[in-house]
């Protein structure tokens, strides 16, 4: 086994939809990146995979792909620009939405072992807790859960929290507040989510940066353009770039311990007993 490589990966998650959590990924990626760390961005989001849009790409191929026997990481992977992955996944196949355990470890094993030495794999997810979104939480090293300020998204990501700690004794968890109208709000958002996973859980989640609500996201949305090529000095940007600088921190924290991307025990186990 090579044990050479030095990635962390990270799980992109949240308990509603819509707070934000494909544009953050995909605007992290491409500020981590630029901070000369490869970076690999993976589309898990099964159900409603939107990565491509974002880009304006029409992608041929999709993670899917890596369970034909002959197909080879490389033949998947599309290059954003230099230093800079992205791996699509299928959309809009019902059928698709969920992948079961065994799907899940042929994939990310032959992530695991083909994998170039990125130092970020960043995993868009779907929003809510089912199994799929669960075990890929779990494989992963960094968690972040992305929460608004609206009154369902936090109680919709105490969920997630609670359903992650008492199936897959997850206890670190590392909390975006995205939308905020102010540093106030965003910090007050954090704090009511923080006091119920104290309370009820007995877990001390982490502040990981907020991001205000700007017009420029949805812009760059309709644009098709991530917001880090769209608009280089907006808010949204400038908050999404010191959450970038705080996860490559973390990664410096961690480097002695890491190994392969993805820690696929949590599956096998489960399997196994
Ligand atoms: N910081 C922000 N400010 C303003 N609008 C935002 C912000 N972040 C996200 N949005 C809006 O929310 C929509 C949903 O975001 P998206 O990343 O697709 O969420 P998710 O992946 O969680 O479903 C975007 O199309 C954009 O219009
Ligand atoms: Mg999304």
């Amino acid at each position: 086994m090579d044990y050479k490589r030095k990635t962390l990966s990270i799980s992109i998650l949240s308990g509603k939809g819509g707070v934000g959590k494909t544009n953050i990924a995909l605007n992290l990626a491409y500020a981590i990146s630029a901070l000369n760390s490869p970076t690999l961005l993976i589309d898990c989001d099964l159900g409603l995979a939107n990565l491509d849009v974002l880009l304006g790409v029409t992608p041929q191929k999709n993670i899917e792909y890596l369970l034909k026997p002959d197909t080879k990481i490389d033949d998947i992977i599309i290059q954003l620009k230099k230093g800079l992955d992205f791996i699509p996944a299928a959309s809009g196949v019902p059928e698709l939405v969920e992948w079961d355990d065994d799907l899940q470890t042929s994939i990310f094993k032959k992530l695991n072992q083909e994998m170039k030495d990125y130092h970020f794999i960043i995993l868009d997810l779907g929003a809510g807790i089912n199994a799929t979104v669960l075990n890929l939480a779990s494989i992963t090293r960094f968690k972040i859960v992305i929460i608004t300020p609206e009154p369902t998204s936090l109680t919709d990501g105490y969920a997630l929290i609670k359903v992650l700690k008492k199936q897959h004794n997850i206890k670190d968890f590392f909390i975006i507040v995205n939308m905020a109208k102010n540093i106030k709000e965003g910090k007050s958002t954090f704090k009511k989510l923080q006091l119920a996973c104290e309370k009820f859980l007995s877990i001390q989640i982490k502040f990981l940066g907020l991001i205000l609500e700007d017009k420029n996201v949805q812009l760059a949305v309709i644009n098709q353009v991530p917001l880090f090529e769209f608009k280089k000095d907006s808010q949204a940007l400038n908050n999404i770039k010191e959450i970038a600088l705080k996860i490559m921190k973390f990664r410096e924290i961690v480097l002695p311990e890491l190994t392969l991307p993805f820690n696929l025990d949590f599956i096998l186990k489960k399997n196994n007993t």
